[in-house]
């Protein structure tokens, strides 16, 4: 099929798509090396903002890329079935979620309001503006606030003590039915992959989840990350939760259920309604086309349960500074990419801002020690040219 995917990034989506056989055209934010290579046709736009995009604008800069066999909307661009519908020819199947299902899921209040009905577990949740002073919060700290719709984690504000949401509250001002302020809870990040049809599912793979780690990024809650297989003793259990959740929201294709597993059992965090980053970890570690699933989950096919092959990891490295992307960065970079332990890989020039990410790195092993090993020393090696390309300057 010739398959349209258009995202603020669409690289992980891209590169299964191809390597299911498809054709692939996108349009998303980043021009990497191996999006371009995996790509027939590819659009860049920049984008500053994914809460206020021109749409216009996009729909022109991606008229080029038509027609296709087939959309699939990425990240920042799940929620606009109706907008692509207007560009594209009204047979093009847009391989997604519901709008309206999607607008649901992806509330943080709504949901845990579902999940409190269902009786799953899930952290203590307000909407920040049923908060006037720091009396109305009973709930005790350390609280998390963070959008009541976002995603990446690169929001999320912790908040040890009263006095603190005194402060923050007087600094979100206005906004503040933007937030919400939730129950932290302790403990590992899992997300389970899943596969559905709106009337069946069946989880592919668990997955540890990486965010804030300090020597990938400066921002504590950010997503860094995954390994794939997340093992423990609520595998069983979290697995078949995600399953009567995609049922329960008659999600279709792939989707993750995130969850925290405490030393009290397993917490549902949220549930996300589209591609996940994992993608990457759970192909290599499972063995399957997670694009071609998501297709075939559409007409009513879901894949066979598969094993683990191996542990499987990326990392996401982000910039600690502003730089531009040297040749010297770039050839270790397209080293990487060539040894398959590099993706998202930019090109020689790239200006990357503070905070934004860089590049991820791969690998696959025996153990998750051997894994963890390997992308540590790819970092490190990065470091370590970033550094004196600085200090050269
Ligand atoms: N209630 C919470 N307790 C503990 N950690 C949390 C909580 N909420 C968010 N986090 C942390 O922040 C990250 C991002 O939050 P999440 O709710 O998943 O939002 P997003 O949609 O931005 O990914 C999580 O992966 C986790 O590390
Ligand atoms: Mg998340």
């Amino acid at each position: 099929m010739k398959i349209l995917i258009i995202g603020f990034n669409t690289r992980h989506i891209a590169c299964s798509a191809a390597r299911a056989g498809h054709t692939v055209h996108t349009m998303s934010t980043f021009n990497d090396i191996d999006l371009m290579e995996c790509a027939s046709k590819a659009v860049v736009c920049t984008i500053q903002d994914v809460h206020h995009m021109d749409l216009d604008e996009i729909a022109a800069a991606t008229s080029p890329l038509l027609p296709v066999d087939g959309v699939v909307l990425g990240p920042g661009f799940e929620h606009l079935a109706h907008w692509i519908r207007n560009i594209i020819d009204q047979k093009t199947p847009v391989f997604n979620n519901f709008p309206e299902i999607i607008a649901n899921i992806s509330n943080k209040v709504w949901l845990a309001h579902k999940l409190k009905e269902m009786d799953i577990r899930h952290p203590y949740t307000l909407p920040l503006d049923s908060i006037t002073a720091q009396e109305d919060w009973t709930a005790g700290y350390p609280v998390m606030i963070k959008p009541i719709t976002g995603a990446g984690g690169i929001e999320n504000v912790l908040v040890h003590n009263a006095c603190d949401l005194t402060k923050l509250l007087h600094e979100i001002g206005t906004n503040k039915d933007r937030y919400l302020i939730q129950e932290f809870v302790k403990g590992t990040l899992a997300s389970v992959s899943v596969i559905s049809t709106g009337q069946q599912a069946i989880a592919i793979a668990v997955n540890e989840q990486l965010a804030g780690l300090e020597w990938l990024t400066r921002m504590p809650f950010a997503y860094c990350g995954n390994i794939t297989p997340y093992e423990s003793d609520y595998s069983t259990l979290i697995c078949n939760t995600s399953v009567k959740l995609a049922i329960e929201f008659q999600l279709m294709g792939s989707n993750g259920v995130d969850f925290i597993i405490t030393e009290q059992g397993p917490v549902v965090l949220e549930i996300n309604a589209r591609f996940q980053g994992s993608i990457d970890t759970v192909e290599n570690a499972t063995g399957i086309n997670v694009f071609q699933a998501h297709i075939d989950a559409f007409e009513n096919i879901l894949p066979a349960p598969a094993r683990y092959r191996n542990y499987s990891i990326k990392t996401i490295f982000f910039a600690s500074r502003k730089f531009t992307v040297s040749k010297k960065v770039y050839e270790y970079l397209l080293l990487c990419l060539k040894s398959g332990n590099g993706v998202d890989v930019p090109p020689e020039g790239t200006v990357v801002e503070i905070n934004e990410p860089v590049v991820s790195f791969i690998s696959c092993g025996d153990s998750r020690q051997q894994v963890v090993q390997q992308v540590n020393s790819f970092v490190a090696r990065l470091v370590d040219i970033l550094y004196k390309d600085n200090t050269e300057d």
